[in-house]
């Protein structure tokens, strides 16, 4: 049996349970202290306060002979592994050249549709084969396991075309297969209106809803359906029409709403069940209850507000009214080429004005069930899978206090200890 203890831990951090946190329940979270965590074959089997167990892995004391490895965690934080449940993980080149039209002031929207932004991305995938990516989120996993993230969900959407969308989720279906952080796949084929259709939106919406979702779903390549609901790229009503077909194939929903324009996004998500929208920057009140009538989770991408110059989603509202806050980095080469979560640590403090604890909720539990993991992880509790970070931090105050370094000291994925700084 693989087993792993980890001892004199300084504070252990964790939400508990296997749903979303709303509310003052965002608050709430498991504080240990002197603490010490035991894993067995990639679980939580355990943990508690004072003397760690002297059952390691079956033998007395554990060490060599038993196969338990021991980790000294002098004093350290722990937290549950950060699930960043929003990304656009797959994607050929970046776009450092738009650097100047941002300065310029251009608007994000107006790029899009002079023919850049996303579309000079899906240029650049649609001509990049599929090692090429593999090699290139491979990379970006490898980065994002460095600053803490365990489990990550990953979009397509920069194809927008059949053979460049399988191509994407072949992608993420091999790195969930090789690398250690878990991924939820997401088919985004209404990213935006591919430059073949221009003039032929309605064609391009009966080819995602009659060929492309069912061909996915077919091919089991994606949990979700995902669609850019904005101005000038899908409306509300367009939203609807390819999330049912995509609920129609198994495929559950999940909304880009209310990023630069409330267009009605928020209000269907509540209405059809959508597990998640996401952005929700300018999301009105009516939004906000349609979800929490819902049920559906709030993903904030506080790093793109932040990229984009934008304001900052209205958090405070949304858990005042019962609605499930989640946070995600946004990870994309547009908006926000970030994809470190203990960024988005500092943002939803400073930024959203949440305690450390709804943000600690947000990023592990929350961000679990905003993809639909919340039975398996974004806690520590036994029975859940091993997934942990050991922080360079004595507590959670620091973590949301210092910026800009890397305070992740020892990720355990699964059990294993699978990434040391420092
Ligand atoms: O979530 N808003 C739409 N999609 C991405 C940006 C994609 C891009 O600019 O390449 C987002 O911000
Ligand atoms: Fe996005």
């Amino acid at each position: 049996m693989a087993a792993l203890l980890v001892k004199n831990i300084g504070m252990l951090a964790t939400p508990e349970g296997r749903s979303a946190k709303r509310g003052k329940e965002q608050g709430r979270i498991r504080i240990l202290r002197n603490a010490w965590i035991l894993c067995e074959d990639g679980l939580i089997a355990g943990l508690g306060e004072g003397e760690a167990p002297a059952l390691c892995g079956g033998t007395p004391g554990g060490g060599d002979a038993s196969g338990c490895e021991v980790i000294d965690a002098g004093g350290r934080l722990v937290t549950p592994g950060l699930v960043d449940a929003h990304t656009h993980l797959i994607f050929g080149g970046w776009r450092q050249y738009e650097m100047e039209q941002k300065l310029k002031g251009v608007p994000y929207l107006d790029i899009l549709a002079s023919g850049g932004g996303i579309l000079s991305t899906v240029r650049a995938t649609r001509s990049a084969t599929e090692d090429e990516l593999y090699d290139k989120a491979k990379q970006a996993l490898d980065e994002m396991l460095s600053f803490g993230t365990t489990t990550c969900e990953a979009k397509s959407g920069y194809g927008l075309d059949e053979e460049t969308e399988l191509r994407m989720l072949r992608v993420i279906k091999r790195l969930n297969e090789d690398h250690p952080i878990d991924l939820v796949s997401t088919f985004l084929g209404a990213h935006a209106l591919p430059p073949e259709y221009k003039d032929d939106r309605e064609g391009f919406i009966s080819l995602l809803c009659d060929k492309a979702i069912p061909e996915v779903a077919n091919q089991g390549l994606a949990e979700y359906c995902d669609v850019f609901c904005e101005k000038g790229v899908f409306t509300a009503e367009e939203t609807r029409r390819i999330l049912l077909a995509g609920q129609r194939c198994g495929l559950k929903s999940k909304i880009h709403a209310d990023e630069i324009e409330a267009i009605g996004g928020s209000q269907l998500a509540g209405e059809i069940g959508a597990v998640s929208a996401e952005h929700l920057i300018v999301c009105p009140d009516e939004g906000i209850e349609s979800m929490a009538k819902g049920g559906t989770a709030a993903c904030l991408l506080p790093a793109t507000s932040f990229y984009l110059g934008a304001s900052f989603a209205p958090a405070r509202k949304m858990i005042d009214a019962g609605v499930a806050v989640a946070m995600a980095t946004d990870f994309n080469p547009g908006s926000c080429p970030c994809l470190n979560m203990q960024f988005v640590i500092n943002l939803g403090c400073l930024r959203y004005k949440l305690t450390p604890e709804e943000v600690l909720t947000a990023v592990t539990l929350n961000g679990a069930a905003a993809c639909g993991r919340a039975e398996s992880r974004g806690s520590i509790e036994p029975g859940k899978l091993a997934d942990f970070i050991i922080w360079d931090a004595p507590d959670l105050n620091y973590i949301c206090y210092r910026l800009g370094s890397n305070l992740a000291w020892q990720v355990v994925k699964s059990g294993i200890a699978v990434k040391k700084n420092g």
